[in-house]
């Protein structure tokens, strides 16, 4: 069943903070950030919404969810619902970002620009971010130089074009233009993952999406060394 990818099975099983750190790690980073009720937020890639959620229960935030997967956006849209949140949200892709320039003042990509054309939806954050915009992600980062083969199987896991060492991150985020670049490595391997899972079922889903879930574990356990995250804070 090649056709099943990372994504299905984090839709279909509907992970919640499906990011390393969790909603624990997204609190702290939060926490160091100027947000209140007046600030607009764009959640970019925001899966089944937890982040946007606490964004708006924490601080009354104006809250916006982008999100690609249209099973995510259902379960994210339930999540608002069911909880009474004034969230939009948007199904459309970070590559082609449907809001007008400068909107936002806190945009945040926790583990989607590293699946994604980087360049591109590098573009278009910087666009929709009002100038003194902060840009916070939380995305996959190796810690060495890895061979082709090393690499053609982790991308070809992830579904990725390419995989970013701290200063190839740092170079890309410096052409798209933006200010006081910080990156913080929490020198932990991906499988130290989300120590509090949540998970939100479909009704029905492929059986094979546990050999997924089961090549995910794989994959960081092989690479635990290797195959980190970093924590990268950007202005606009
Ligand atoms: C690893 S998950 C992280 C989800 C969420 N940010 C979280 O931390 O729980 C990556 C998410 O990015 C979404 N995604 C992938 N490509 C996207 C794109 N081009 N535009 C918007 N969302 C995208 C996926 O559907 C998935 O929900």
């Amino acid at each position: 069943m090649g056709s099943l990818t990372y994504f299905d099975f984090l839709a279909k099983f509907g992970v919640g903070g499906a990011h390393p750190g969790g909603i624990h790690l997204t609190q702290s980073i939060l926490a160091n950030e100027k947000i209140n009720n007046q600030s607009v937020i764009l959640d970019a890639g925001c899966g089944t919404g937890q982040t946007a959620a606490y964004l708006y229960q924490q601080y009354g935030a104006k809250v916006f969810g982008l999100e690609i997967n249209p099973i995510m956006v259902e379960k994210a849209k339930k999540r608002f619902q069911t909880l009474q949140l004034p969230i939009s949200l948007i199904q459309g892709s970070i590559e082609e970002i449907p809001f007008a320039d400068e909107t936002f003042d806190f945009i945040l990509s926790e583990s989607v620009l590293a699946f994604v054309n980087k360049p591109k939806a590098l573009k278009e954050f910087y666009r929709v971010l009002k100038k003194g915009g902060r840009l916070l992600a939380n995305e996959m980062t190796i810690n060495r130089p890895i061979s082709h083969q090393e690499a053609a199987e982790i991308m070809n896991f992830y579904a990725v074009d390419s995989l970013l060492l701290e200063e190839g991150w740092k170079q890309l985020f410096k052409t798209a233009g933006f200010q006081n670049i910080e990156i913080h490595a929490h020198n932990l391997p991906l499988s130290h993952g989300n120590q509090t899972p949540e998970f939100n079922f479909s009704e029905n889903f492929e059986p094979e999406l546990f050999h997924v879930l089961n090549e995910h574990g794989n994959i960081v356990i092989k690479y635990q060394d290797t195959l980190s995250y970093r924590i990268i804070s950007v202005t606009k």
